[in-house]
């Protein structure tokens, strides 16, 4: 452990020399390019009031999924400009983090407050611009007089209350889907979304929506039945689900399907997901990925009826008049407030990217990287419990087998579904690659290195389109022959050529005696050939707030609570101790459907 500290120690002097280096380096080129009058300049400097040294300064934050680099560019007085030289985090926290870096350039300091519902990536900008200005710097940081700020400084300004029938707190799938069919019953709608920008977990959906007996699977062959459907996802959830909600769930789906395309979204591809007996899995032509899609055209149908979005907004308590939900409490930039409604819809999804909550259920996902967006912390959940809330299967958290270690992107299951395999560090298949999320990801963590490698071959490239994102972000290791693809895994050849050639051969018999797997759609013999190195990583909370088939919360003694209407992964019950790939997108259209309809019915 000394050890260890003693190289971090040395480690950061090093790093925190760099920093100097480099700041230097870039502020004495600033001025190796000036002329004589710019040096003397310089030492008028050291003497005159000048806040910083000109030149362009890099410092480092940690933020999510890794370190944000900043490049601070400074005149004597100001900050000119901000570069980012460095960003890991996802496409969601872009916003915030252009938002911090204009408001840093506009105080000319990197002591502002966090832009709402995105503390982390505030804190991480913040860091990375300090550290940059604290090389700029003529005589120090001028001093920070927030301690000497009083309360009536920053107490948040109180703004006016708002009124309305129905407010839904979460701009995801559930909250989109309740809020157009509230106001599809006649409802005024208010949704308010704590990040900048709309569509939570659900734009990040990849691999489709699941549903039985569509007019989709008709027209393309596939048999399927209601039935099925409820006992692959009873069987899939380990038999904990809530039967009653997966009976709504399986019977309701197709119709939300057929809903979804009759607003405009292309759900023509269906493939298979893990734990499914036939193909069920809606998306996009091409396999493209779903989510963004689908939000795309509930984000479309909302502003078309007229429903009110309030961003960077932050549901922060549900109003209890005497045990009914009236409305909520609200923070927003520009200051607090409360809305009044009729009803509440409660549709602000899981909690997987909150590790400490994650954690308290589950130790052991303690320090394990999500798949999840930022937003997903489950503030919601927590702050239900005023209103004498029922919980349900809190523990029961899920990993998703195939997401990259290094930045914690998702590599849908529609790729094995399409025909990929999983191979271990000695180039072996060691799991039936498209059982449930459960055995995957158990099987991999007993492998060497707890990882495993996806490996597909051309053809599977072409059935999915999602893969081109991948191939474009640079994710994918890609060569010629099975051979030559081991060696840039670091594999022995002739075991990954080897078990490419068995499991070529399963599939033309269409057995696989290894690992029984039930569906091989394609042999992978087409070159080139790609591998991208997976891992678990905490994906899904099936559990949050009990709901009956009216998507009603309940109490603690059972009741359904006056007002209050839950829908989408805040939500417990539907999934049992493991989710099916493609059920979220399904469950949280279904129930958001119905938690906006019965919410709006119930004001009338
Ligand atoms: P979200 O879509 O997460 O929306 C909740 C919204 O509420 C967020 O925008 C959040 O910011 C907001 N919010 C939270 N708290 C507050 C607050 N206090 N005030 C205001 N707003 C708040 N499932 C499938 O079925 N098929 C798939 O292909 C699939 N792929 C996935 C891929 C990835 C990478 C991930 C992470 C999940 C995937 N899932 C998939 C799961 C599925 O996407 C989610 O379970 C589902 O989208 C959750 O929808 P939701 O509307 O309940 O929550
Ligand atoms: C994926 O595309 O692998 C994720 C699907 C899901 O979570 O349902």
């Amino acid at each position: 452990m000394k050890k260890w500290l003693s190289i971090i120690v040395v480690l950061a002097m090093m790093a925190a020399m760099l920093l100097t280096a480099c700041g230097q380096a870039d502020a004495d080129q600033a001025n190796t390019n000036g002329t004589d009058q710019d040096m003397s300049q310089e030492q008028d400097n050291q003497e005159s009031d000048a806040l910083y040294k000109p030149g362009t300064y890099e410092g480092e934050g940690q933020g999510h999924a890794g370190p944000i680099k900043l490049a601070v560019t400074v005149n004597e007085n100001a900050i000119e400009k901000i570069e980012v030289v460095e960003f890991s985090d996802s496409e969601f926290a872009e916003e915030p983090r252009d938002q911090m870096i204009e408001n840093i350039i506009a105080a000319n300091s990197a002591d502002v407050d966090a832009v709402a519902g995105a503390s982390l990536t505030s804190s991480s900008v913040k860091e990375a611009a300090a550290a940059a200005l604290a090389l700029a710097y003529v005589n120090g940081a001028p001093e920070d007089n927030s301690a000497a700020e009083t309360d009536e400084d920053t107490a948040p300004q109180v703004l006016e209350d708002r009124t309305t029938d129905v407010v839904v707190i979460g701009a995801g799938g559930a909250g989109l889907t309740a809020a157009i069919e509230a106001k599809n019953n006649g409802a005024n709608v208010i949704i308010v979304e704590k990040m900048p920008i709309i569509g939570g977990n659900t734009k990040y959906a990849t691999g489709g929506l699941n549903a039985a007996e569509t007019s989709v699977q008709k027209e393309l062959g596939i048999e399927d039945s209601i039935e099925l459907f409820y006992e692959d996802t009873m069987k899939g959830g380990g038999n904990i689900n809530n039967p009653d909600l997966v009976n709504v769930l399986t019977h309701n789906a197709k119709n939300t399907v057929e809903w979804l395309i009759g607003m405009g979204a292309d759900l023509s591809d269906v493939g298979r997901m893990g734990g499914a007996s036939v193909n069920r899995c809606h998306r996009p032509s091409g396999g493209a990925p779903a989510g963004n899609h689908i939000v795309e055209v509930l984000y479309a149908q909302a502003e078309k009826l007229g429903v009110e979005i309030l961003m960077s907004t932050q549901a922060t308590a549900i109003i209890n008049e005497e045990g009914k939900a009236a409305g909520i409490e609200v923070e927003s930039n520009e200051g607090i407030y409360n809305i009044h409604a009729k009803a509440v819809v409660v549709a602000s999804g899981g909690f997987g990217a909150n590790n400490e909550l994650v954690a308290e259920f589950r130790p052991e996902f303690k320090g394990y990287g999500t798949t999840n967006h930022p937003g997903a912390t489950g503030d919601v959940i927590d702050f239900a419990s005023t209103m004498n809330v029922a919980y349900v299967d809190m523990k029961e958290i899920q990993t998703h087998p195939t997401v990259m270690p290094s930045n914690n992107y998702m590599i849908t299951e529609a790729v094995r579904g399409n025909g990929a395999i999983l191979v271990n560090q000695e180039g072996q298949r060691f799991v039936n690659e498209i059982d449930t999320r459960a055995v995957v990801s158990k099987a991999e963590l007993e492998q060497t290195g707890q990882s495993a490698y996806i490996v597909f071959d051309q053809g599977v490239r072409e059935s999915l389109s999602a893969i081109e994102g991948y191939y474009k972000k640079g994710f994918l290791l890609e060569a010629e022959t099975p051979e030559a693809l081991a060696e840039l895994m670091g594999v022995d050849p002739q075991a990954l050529a080897g078990t490419l050639a068995s499991y070529n051969q399963y599939v033309a018999e269409g057995v696989d005696p290894d690992f029984e797997r039930p569906d091989m759609p394609r042999d992978l013999v087409t070159g080139p050939y790609y591998a991208v190195e997976v891992a678990p990583a905490v994906h899904h909370t099936m559990g949050g707030l009990m709901i009956n088939t009216d998507a009603q919360v309940l109490n603690t003694d059972g009741e359904a609570i006056d007002g209050l209407y839950a829908a989408g992964e805040v939500t417990g019950g539907v999934h049992g101790n493991n989710r099916l790939g493609g059920n979220a997108l399904a469950d949280i259209t279904t129930f958001g459907r119905i938690a906006g309809t019965n919410a709006a019915q119930s004001i009338q």
